[in-house]
C-alpha cells in the first residue's frame, strides 16, 4: 500500500487522478495513430536502451501507467523501480500490469524533485515524458540534480524541442492562444535545443546521443546522457 503522503507538485501534475490515470492508459491505445505513435517511442526507447548497455537496474520516472513495463522488462536479470508522484497513476499501473512482470517491479510513490532512494541507487534513469511539462529552469536544474545524484551511469529523458514543423506550428498557435488568454497557465512547453542541452551539461551529464521521433518533422527527442 502507498501512503498519499505530501509530495512536491507542479500545476500540471493535480490532473492526474484516478480518472485521468484510466483515460491516460487507454490514451496510447484507443486509435490506430495513437498505437504508431507509442510504437514509434517504444522503437527509441528500445535503441537508447541498446545504446547505454547493461543496466541491471533501471529508475522508471515517472512510470505513469507502466507503458513502457513491457519494454524495461524484457530483460530477465533486470529490476526496475517504478515511481510516479501520483498514486493514483500508480495504482492503475499495477492494475493491469502482467503477472509475470510483477517480480521485476519495485513500486515508488515519490517526486522527481526529491527521489526517495539513495547516491548512485540505479544504473539508469528512464523519464519518458516528463520535462516537457517543466517551464522553469531552476525546477528542471533540481530534477537534473537529483538525476545526477541517483544515477550510476545514464539517463535516457524525452522532451519538446525546437527547429522542427510541429515546434514552428505550435510556437504559433501558442501565440495566438496567449493573446486570446494571456493569464492561461502553459503545461507544455518546446526547448530551444541548445538551450536544453546547456542545461544537461551545467547539471553534469555529457549527452551520447539522441533519437527524434520523425526528424524535422516532430518536437519529440530523447536524449541518452552520460554521467
Ligand atoms: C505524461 S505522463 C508520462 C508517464 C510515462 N512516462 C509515459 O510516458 O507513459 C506524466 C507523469 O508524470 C507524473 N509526474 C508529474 N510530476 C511529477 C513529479 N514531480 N515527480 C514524479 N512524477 C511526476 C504524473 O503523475 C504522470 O504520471
Amino acid at each position: 500500500m502507498i501512503a498519499k503522503d505530501f509530495i512536491d507538485k507542479d500545476e500540471f501534475a493535480h490532473k492526474y487522478n484516478e480518472d485521468h490515470a484510466r483515460s491516460y492508459y487507454h490514451k496510447h491505445r484507443k486509435s490506430w495513430s495513437s498505437r504508431l505513435s507509442d510504437w514509434r517511442e517504444q522503437g527509441m526507447a528500445r535503441k537508447a536502451l541498446n545504446y547505454v548497455g547493461e543496466s541491471k537496474n533501471i529508475l522508471d520516472l515517472p512510470c505513469g501507467a507502466g507503458r513502457f513495463w513491457p519494454l524495461l522488462t524484457e530483460k530477465k536479470d533486470r529490476s526496475i523501480i517504478a515511481a510516479d508522484s501520483s498514486v493514483d497513476m500508480i495504482k492503475i499501473a499495477t492494475e493491469h500490469c502482467p503477472k509475470e512482470m510483477r517480480p521485476q517491479i519495485k513500486l515508488l510513490h515519490t517526486s522527481a524533485y526529491n527521489i526517495n532512494l539513495a547516491d548512485s541507487s540505479v544504473d539508469t534513469i528512464f523519464c519518458m515524458r516528463l520535462l516537457h511539462h517543466i517551464g522553469d529552469a531552476e525546477k528542471r536544474r533540481k530534477i537534473l540534480d537529483e538525476f545526477y545524484r541517483v544515477t550510476r551511469k545514464s539517463v535516457l529523458v524525452s522532451l519538446w524541442v525546437d527547429g522542427n514543423f510541429k515546434a514552428r506550428r505550435r510556437y504559433k498557435h501558442d501565440q495566438a492562444r496567449d493573446l486570446k488568454n494571456p493569464h492561461r497557465l502553459r503545461n507544455r512547453f518546446i526547448f530551444k535545443r541548445e538551450e536544453i542541452e546547456k542545461e544537461f551539461s551545467q547539471a553534469g551529464f555529457s549527452i551520447a546521443t539522441h533519437y527524434d521521433f520523425l526528424p524535422g518533422y516532430s518536437m519529440w527527442r530523447l536524449y541518452v546522457l552520460q554521467k
